[in-house]
């Protein structure tokens, strides 16, 4: 079996970031959310990966490289833009042959792997078999519709009247019958090929695509809320590692990581939260539920339940909460006169003042 993950697409919901950045790289408790998928693909014995990248698959190609340090084998498929999922499986029909795939949404999280599933599906002659969750707002989903058997007899895109409360999950099991699928359909109004019209089409043809309920915790991590919440949910679950330097004066308290080389100051971190290899914190307080990443240098500014990319600068910045922060980017307190906020934000950029 093969694996055809996902790691194009444009992203808009977490603009700015994406403006630069591809979002499967935000670290979730200091790692790529990406690598998450990757390495449950493997432990579930899938080796053979696809990687479909759109414009930022100079960084994605960086980050993941020939997939040989995540113990898998990586072939990259460029998308010229982001034209739907089902877009993505045409294009892959190279790559993927006439073997079985697991599709995996890059930017979605799944607590507990997909080896269960994977082992379900193979033992079973099901033409595919898609993941979902029961949820609060279906409307903005994919929403499935069962039979007794577990069986999925309808698939709907983002219902304005959902079915069900059963939301398609973005981990998927295809034969290749799913090929004919994809060159049957047509883009839908938003002019995607969509993969739910694909899973119709195999319905419509009386084959069977079976369903697997997750229990588990999962999270499509497109906008800051979700990414908020699912580093909530792996910080809640990490061990304490000191493996940098912690001054006399400062005060780890809780399930605290801190990584190779950062130092901390005059400073409290209060747990669970991950200090970034070489990141220096001084004078300053993280709080619960924090995730800074590489290099970045914390001064006089207390931060909690924030995600900060790498070699950020902040400097006597209060206190700061619920926020994400790209690479780079520096917020600094000025004493200069007059005592006006300055910005330099980019496009669609967020900022909420006190
Ligand atoms: P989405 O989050 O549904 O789409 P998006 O990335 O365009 O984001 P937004 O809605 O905020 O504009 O995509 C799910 C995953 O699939 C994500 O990792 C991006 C990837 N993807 C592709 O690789 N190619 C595509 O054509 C699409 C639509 C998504």
């Amino acid at each position: 079996m093969k694996a055809l993950v996902l790691a194009g697409g444009s992203g808009t919901r977490l603009r700015p970031i994406t403006h630069t950045s591809a979002k499967q790289l935000i670290p979730v408790a200091n790692k790529p959310v990406l690598f998450y998928g990757l390495e449950q693909l493997r432990d579930a014995g899938i080796t053979d990966i696809g990687i479909i990248v759109g414009d930022t698959r100079a960084e994605v190609m960086a980050a993941v490289g020939d997939g040989s340090e995540l113990g898998i084998q990586v072939t990259y498929i460029p998308q010229d833009a982001p034209l739907g999922l089902a877009h993505a499986v045409l294009i892959a029909r190279d790559f993927l042959g006439d073997d079985d795939f697991c599709m995996f949404l890059g930017d979605n999280f799944l607590l507990g792997g997909v080896s269960d599933f994977v082992a379900e599906f193979e033992s079973s002659t099901a033409a595919a078999q898609i993941l979902l969750t029961e949820v609060a707002e279906p409307q903005f989903y994919g929403v499935a519709v069962l039979d007794e058997a577990g069986s999925v007899v309808q698939m709907v895109e983002k219902p304005a009247n959902p079915p069900s409360n059963l939301a398609v999950v973005g981990v998927y099991l295809f034969r290749s019958v799913v090929h004919d699928a994809v060159r049957a359909i047509e883009p839908s109004a938003r002019g995607e090929l969509e993969i739910t019209d694909a899973i119709a089409w195999l319905i419509a043809q009386d084959l069977d695509v079976r369903s697997h309920l997750v229990t588990g915790y999962w999270k499509d991590t497109g906008r800051l809320e979700d990414m908020l919440e699912c580093n909530r949910r792996v910080l809640e679950g990490i061990a304490p590692d000191v493996r940098g330097d912690v001054d006399a004066e400062s005060q780890l308290v809780g399930r605290v990581v801190i990584e190779e080389g950062a130092t901390i100051v005059r400073s409290t971190v209060r747990g669970p939260a991950i200090i970034g290899r070489g990141t220096h914190l001084e004078d300053s307080y993280v709080g619960p539920f924090t995730s800074i990443y590489h290099g970045c240098t914390i001064t006089g500014t207390e931060l909690e339940h924030s995600i900060i990319l790498e070699d950020c600068v902040i400097t006597g910045a209060g206190r700061i909460e619920d926020s994400l922060l790209g690479k780079s980017v520096t917020v600094v307190r000025s004493e200069q006169v007059p005592r006006a906020q300055r910005l330099m934000l980019g496009d669609h950029s967020t900022v909420s003042l006190p």
